[in-house]
């Protein structure tokens, strides 16, 4: 899927126009019920660049609230060719997932937020060339895009770190997944507290905001939690000269980031987001091309 995906970013570069577009005729339906600017633009136009066509549902039509998440995938997979939900609990996707009989993307979750993942990691390799033995260290709260980053990232042979504050850490099954990945795959995970230690000799420090969509509640409590868990220039001097800067985005410059390291020269948040598009171009491709029943 990587290469795949080099290849499509050649050609987006390139303006090369494919005679045949992979998924001309195909429709995605993209179910959010949280905002979006990098997900929801970068799938859409990512379907328009393939020829597809994308259609964006928010939260008053779709799961539960106007009819139950199992009637909306009875319908939608009548209609498209796959789902990209975006939904608070996991259990939304899970279930669109068992009752749908059409691909469904997981857009994010509060607990994983796979195609982030795959656009950092697929960034990495891009840098590197090989992601044996590399150390990501993650830096804040141990949830969704920490999770995919240890699911993924152990599994192709990284060292995922994660510093986080007392009550913060990551989910205890989803860390079991990870290490058995990670065992799999030649990585490893390690947890700190102090995220100083935890950067030391890493390749990439990540970090990620401190209150997450959905936790907007708790935000005052979080902010203190986490005052010691800023990226700052310090904090990506002691991880050494040669390490990079990444986040999800968005970012809140002066809590979780400060904007010297975001607008820095080790920063490469910008091009972990534009490799969204391109990633999640060979995901679609990869699920879509060649389904089209034969009958
Ligand atoms: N990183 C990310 O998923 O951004 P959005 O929430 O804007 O989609
Ligand atoms: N952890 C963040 C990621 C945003 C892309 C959230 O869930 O809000």
């Amino acid at each position: 899927m990587f290469d795949r995906a080099v290849q499509l970013k050649a050609e987006y570069r390139g303006a090369t126009l494919r005679e045949t577009p992979p998924l001309a005729g195909r429709t995605i339906a993209m179910l959010f019920q949280r905002p979006s600017l990098r997900t929801r633009v970068t799938f859409e136009a990512g379907m328009n660049q393939l020829g597809g066509h994308a259609i964006y549902l928010t939260e008053d039509v779709v799961m539960g609230a106007r009819e139950s998440v199992r009637d909306v995938a009875r319908n939608l997979e009548r209609f498209v060719d796959a789902i990209v939900a975006r939904t608070g609990p996991h259990a939304v996707v899970t279930e669109l997932a068992a009752q749908a009989a059409i691909p469904v993307i997981n857009a994010l979750t509060l607990r994983e937020h796979p195609c982030q993942a795959l656009a950092d990691i697929f960034t990495l390799r891009e840098r590197h060339g090989s992601l044996d033995r590399l150390v990501l260290t993650f830096v804040g709260d141990g949830n969704n895009v920490y999770h995919s980053l240890a699911l993924l990232g152990g599994a192709l042979g990284m060292e995922v770190r994660l510093a986080h504050p007392p009550g913060y850490g990551p989910n205890a099954s989803i860390v079991e997944r990870a290490r058995q990945l990670a065992a799999a795959g030649g990585g490893r995970l390690e947890f700190f507290e102090d995220p100083t230690e935890a950067v030391r000799g890493a390749n990439v420090v990540y970090t990620d905001a401190w209150t997450s969509m959905g936790q907007e509640a708790e935000a005052e409590e979080r902010r203190d939690a986490f005052s010691g868990y800023r990226v700052d220039t310090a904090l990506l001097d002691a991880a050494g000269p040669d390490a990079v800067v990444m986040h999800c985005l968005p970012a809140h410059r002066g809590e979780e980031i400060t904007s010297e390291v975001m607008d820095g020269p080790r920063s490469i948040i910008w091009d972990q987001s534009e490799n969204r598009l391109h990633v999640q171009k060979a995901l679609l491709v990869e699920l879509l091309a060649g389904t089209v029943a034969e009958e």
